[in-house]
């Protein structure tokens, strides 16, 4: 089995600064690299901007700048940003690189050269917020399906990509891939659109300049989408045989938001075949945020800013919001008080208030040093089970991209830690020295198990595994053989936690 892992994120465009739904999708992967990288994956995560097109170009009009200008300005809001969010990439691709230029060129040429690019002449209706041509069909009241925004009826010479004589291929693809496209629902959506028939699209411009040229013909520019889209190889070395590419590709998975699924289950599995490359294994859509119930957007400036909700609550806080609230896939709902209720109920009653009262005990009963167990009784080795259950559970979790079922069953645990001590209730054995080696065993095992559980956050809460590890003496680097029950060794000096999350009143107010 290959020990490789691909992951993506969308490459964002530089015309807004970074919002709530970026930092969702960028915390989707970063979570699945980490897990990958514990697991002994070599991992590369992949993100970057996305810097051509008529709505950059047109953002960068309105501010008065070029629009290299604006993505040079906008790509350092982007970094800090992942800095801040503690996201692990590999690389961050933009697509003025000359790396990505030179990829899509030749990307292009190939598939020119073999005939499934050609020039013709093009009359639609044209979304420029979307970038996307209409028939007429398919516009609602003349307006965009997608954003309900007017469109315009645009003729142009332009050279298409004969995405129709791929359609039978694609089809069948998604047909004897089910994990391909995911979730179900939307793969149905893609099958049904599949099957309605594919049009050839148009993969170049002539109405603007802020792009890449056509090879051989540079009155045109290449489509934002078809430049985007092969970000995904040009990263990784493309045209070049190189390394990367040979490890890497096909990717493992491609997280993208719903909006933007046809472009990637369609546009560019189509482009893929075209080129004779093998296609990504899975293109996972996860849903919308609204805020405060209402659709997030510049207009109701009700845009959520990441840096602000750090700043605010917490990074780990944070990660751990977006990645439990909802289920990844459907649409969700950000609200302060939700996340307030979040932090206070699961991060500092359940996480916190078990880590600190167990190494509490151990330091008042044992001065701080962990004893060694003795036989376990039943109690302790069902405990016990649960949690050396645990791995498996996250890891077929994380396969299928439930972030939220996955920090459940790590709640499991934690509650099941907490009614563990009520049952074995250590202050009553404290009180009578013949039950000493009993205390003694129940203390390894609440720490053991929360060794455990550490190892397995840590790709969701990187900063509070390393902090929780730490109070149990744990100096090792997190990796897979530190998921396996015994880690802990007796006479290791046990730290008293401190609050690992103060919980925060219904104002805000840590
Ligand atoms: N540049 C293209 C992607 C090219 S990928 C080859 C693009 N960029 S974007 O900046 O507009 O959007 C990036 C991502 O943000 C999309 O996946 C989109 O779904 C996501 N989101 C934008 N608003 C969102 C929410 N309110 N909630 C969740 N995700 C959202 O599209």
């Amino acid at each position: 089995m290959s020990k490789n892992y691909y992951v993506t994120t969308p490459i964002y465009y530089v015309n807004d600064v970074p919002h709530l739904g970026h930092a969702y999708t960028t915390l989707a992967a970063d979570v699945l690299a980490r897990h990958k990288q514990l697991k002994g994956y070599s991992v590369f995560l992949l993100t970057g901007t996305d810097e051509h097109g008529q709505k950059v170009e047109k953002a960068a009009n309105a501010a008065g700048e070029t629009p290299l200008e604006l993505a040079d300005r906008v790509v350092k809001r982007f970094q800090s940003l992942w800095d801040k969010l503690n996201i692990s990439y590999s690389d961050f691709i933009r697509t003025t690189q000359e790396r990505h230029k030179k990829g899509v060129l030749e990307f292009f040429s190939r598939v020119m050269a073999q005939g499934d690019i050609y020039l013709g002449e093009y009359e639609d209706w044209y979304c420029t917020p979307c970038e996307t041509f209409w028939t007429e069909t398919q516009l609602i009241d003349f307006k965009c399906p997608d954003c309900n925004r007017p469109t315009e009826k645009l003729k142009e010479e332009s050279y298409f990509f004969r995405m129709s004589k791929y359609q039978e291929a694609l089809l069948a693809h998604i047909e004897a891939n089910p994990e391909f496209i995911q979730p179900k629902s939307r793969r149905n959506e893609i099958i049904s659109f599949v099957k309605e028939g594919l049009r050839d699209i148009s993969v170049s411009r002539t109405s603007f300049t802020w792009g890449i040229p056509v090879p051989g013909n540079p009155r045109h520019v290449i489509y934002v989408w078809f430049d985007a889209l092969t970000n995904y190889i040009t990263a990784l070395g493309y045209p070049n045989e190189s390394e990367n590419m040979t490890s890497f590709w096909p990717a493992d998975v491609h997280l993208i938001g719903k909006d933007i699924l046809r472009f990637h289950a369609v546009y560019w599995s189509t482009f893929l075949m075209a080129a004779g490359l093998p296609l990504p294994r899975k293109v996972f859509a996860h849903g919308w945020w609204t805020v405060e119930g209402q659709k997030m957007s510049k207009s109701l400036q009700n845009v959520v800013e990441p840096n602000m909700l750090i700043d605010r609550y917490g990074v780990d806080a944070v990660r751990y919001f977006l990645m439990r609230e909802v289920p990844f896939g459907l649409d969700g709902d950000f609200s302060h008080s939700a996340m307030i209720h979040r932090i206070n109920s699961d991060l500092a009653n359940d996480l916190g208030n078990l880590l600190n009262r167990s190494t509490a005990m151990v330091n008042k009963y044992f001065g701080g040093i962990l004893p060694a167990p003795e036989e376990l009784s039943e109690l302790d080795q069902a405990y016990r089970a649960k949690t050396e259950a645990l791995p498996g559970q996250v890891d077929a979790c994380l396969d299928d991209l439930a972030f939220s079922k996955a920090l459940q069953a790590i709640w499991e645990v934690i509650s099941a830690g907490n009614k563990y001590i009520d049952e074995t209730a250590p202050w009553s054995l404290a009180k009578d020295p013949a039950l000493h080696g009993r205390l003694a065993t129940v203390m390894y095992c609440i720490l053991e198990s929360q060794r455990i559980v550490f190892h397995l956050l840590s790709p969701f809460m990187p900063e509070t595994a390393v902090k929780g590890l730490g109070y149990l003496g744990w100096q090792e680097p997190i990796r897979e053989s530190g998921l396996a029950w015994g880690g802990l060794q007796a006479d290791t000096k046990i730290i008293k936690a401190e609050a690992l999350f103060p919980r925060i009143d219904e104002k805000g107010e840590v």
